[in-house]
């Protein structure tokens, strides 16, 4: 099922999420929606809290369904350690039609649980480590304009207001 996408500035997205603490049918059927959620919107990752539910649940597919093996469910994810410094353009599935170049760390690894409770840990460079620090950054209620220099941030909030008052947001 296609879930909707709640925008900026919906609460839910200003929130830390809850750690999930059952990994049961419902949590399968909630990352099933939620990657059939990215794919219909051509995203690469989708956090818990933009479908309006506030828990540290994540998925990401940089191959955006086209590869089995690209699938990743991060459940209550940490970075451990990260290095270097990335500066490219990203968006975000909550702030459609925006993107803006945002500091990373070149290289993150991660610890997270699977669907089944299992703790795993997992390197990312480049894109991959950009989408951990985006949609991890969501479980904590930070969203990708706090990472924005201040006259990008003021630039895009001025752009969304003006889309809210023609009725485009
Ligand atoms: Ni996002």
């Amino acid at each position: 099922m296609i879930l909707k996408i709640v925008k900026y500035p919906e609460p839910v997205l200003s929130q830390p999420g809850e750690p999930v603490t059952e990994f049961n049918a419902e949590l399968k059927r909630l990352i099933a929606d939620m990657f059939e959620t990215t794919y219909a919107s051509q995203g690469v990752g989708l956090a818990a809290p933009q479908v309006g539910v506030s828990k540290r649940l994540t998925v990401i597919d940089l191959s955006m369904g086209k590869d089995p093996k690209d699938k990743l469910v991060l459940i209550n994810p940490e970075i451990i350690s990260s290095e270097g410094k990335l500066y490219e353009e990203e968006g975000c599935l909550s702030f459609p039609d925006i993107s803006e170049k945002v500091v990373r760390a070149a290289k993150v690894s991660i610890r997270a649980q699977d669907e089944k409770g299992k703790w795993f840990e997992m390197d990312g460079e480049d894109l991959l480590s950009r989408c951990f620090q985006h949609e991890i950054d969501h479980l904590d209620g930070m969203l990708f304009i706090y990472r924005m220099s201040a006259l990008k941030r003021d630039l895009t909030l001025r752009k969304i207001r003006k889309l809210q008052r023609e009725g485009l947001w």
